[in-house]
């Protein structure tokens, strides 16, 4: 049996920071909703203390998550924001603190104001205190990415023995590259003693669109929670995308020894779903979940999914709830294709008559970014009365 990796979905929280992106409750509940039916297994809820919506939010979403999905409320190192949190709490099962502080030199020297053991201790006081209010307890070492090694492994070292059941290292701001995130993952694996007994969590974002690729190296090297969102959204160039990740481990689970146990089927799902409630499209070349991502537009392709679906596609669409592969008819489009269409729609064609529809075809392709079905029907239709005359 491999790994399982835990996704933890924060849309609600992280990925509601992306511009635009704010829901309500009602709204964070249909989602929640979706990603208890994903089978997901921590949904970051929000950030209870920042507005009195975020706190119901945290509180509603307890209610939902059931038993077996943990709800998580995010705060800073603060007594107040943890007081807070384990309060909106209440009505989870399987509630967890988020809590934590910058570690990078940027953050603590420019925006906490605090020497290096003050961060440290200010780590350990917040873990312990979150610890007196609920068993699960997560580390955030914001900003870990850019952070000095050697402190990065004294905090985590810190947090551990205060309490912490999980360690997350974000790369905050999308700086790291895979041959150097990795690593640090591996290091701290090496170095901090009690380190096995707690969950290594990543939390990448996309700033240089590495997102999926830094969270993927890092559970090559021993991390075992994945923090993510639908559609990759977050701040500034998003977070990781869930359906990204969780497609990557089912595909190359072996080699990574990593399987997740969400319901792929309903990822298309969830994706137009956040897309329609926030209001923010999915582009249509992105992975997974765009509109395109089946679709076969150049003749070549379309020749070749026609033969065998696996020649252009890594991905069965059923297995993540998209409607089927699609053949876009367009200048691009080779006689394969456009016999096939014909086809489907009902018309054949001897080579002859079917040369001097493939020509009339183009001539409307030409023309247009793409042929439709009203197209084809026409354009037979107009042949037909001409050949009867
Ligand atoms: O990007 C980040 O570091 C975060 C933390 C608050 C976990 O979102
Ligand atoms: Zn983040």
């Amino acid at each position: 049996m491999t790994r399982k990796i835990a996704i933890f979905d924060t849309t609600l929280r992280d990925g509601e920071q992306s511009p635009g992106a704010s829901m309500n409750t009602e709204e964070k509940l249909i989602i929640a909703r979706q990603l208890v039916r994903m089978n997901v297994d921590v949904i970051e809820a929000g950030f209870p203390i920042s507005s009195p919506g975020d706190f119901k939010s945290v509180h509603e979403i307890g209610k939902i998550a059931g038993d077996t999905c943990t709800v998580c409320g995010l705060t800073r190192a603060v007594d107040k924001d943890i007081e807070v949190a384990a309060e909106a709490l209440k009505s989870a099962k399987r509630p967890r603190i988020h809590t934590g502080l910058g570690v990078s030199p940027s953050h603590l020297r420019d925006k906490l104001h605090l020497t290096e053991d003050e961060a440290i201790e200010r780590a350990i006081h917040a873990v312990k205190y979150a610890r007196n209010f609920v068993d699960d307890v997560e580390f955030y070492a914001e900003d870990a990415g850019r952070s000095d090694q050697e402190f990065l492994v004294h905090i985590i070292q810190a947090a551990v023995k205060a309490g912490a059941t999980v360690v997350n290292i974000p790369d905050t701001t999308g700086y790291n590259m895979p041959w150097n995130f990795g690593t640090r993952i591996k290091e701290l694996r090496e170095r901090v003693d009690g380190i096995e007994d707690v969950t290594i969590s990543v939390h990448t974002h996309n700033d240089l669109g590495m997102a999926t690729a830094l969270a993927l190296d890092a559970v090559q090297n021993g991390a075992t929670q994945i923090e993510c969102t639908i559609n990759g959204l977050g701040e500034r160039a998003g977070n990781t995308s869930l359906e990204e990740v969780v497609m990557a481990i089912k595909m190359h689970g072996e080699a990574l020894d990593a399987h997740t146990d969400v319901v792929t089927r309903e990822l298309t799902r969830a994706s137009r779903l956040v897309s329609s409630i926030t209001g923010i499209n999915v582009q249509p070349n992105k992975a997974i979940v765009g509109a395109n991502a089946f679709a076969h537009s150049s003749g070549i392709h379309q020749d070749g999914v026609l033969k065998a679906r696996d020649t252009y596609e890594i991905i069965d669409p059923a297995d993540v709830g998209a409607a089927g592969s699609e053949i876009i008819l367009s200048a691009r489009s080779g006689h394969a294709a456009l016999r096939h269409r014909l086809g489907e729609l009902g018309y054949t064609f001897d080579d002859a008559a079917f040369e001097d529809v493939y020509n009339r075809f183009l001539e409307i392709a030409d023309q247009k970014k793409e042929v439709f079905d009203e197209d084809l029907e026409s354009m037979v239709q107009e042949r037909q009365r001409e050949v009867k005359a």
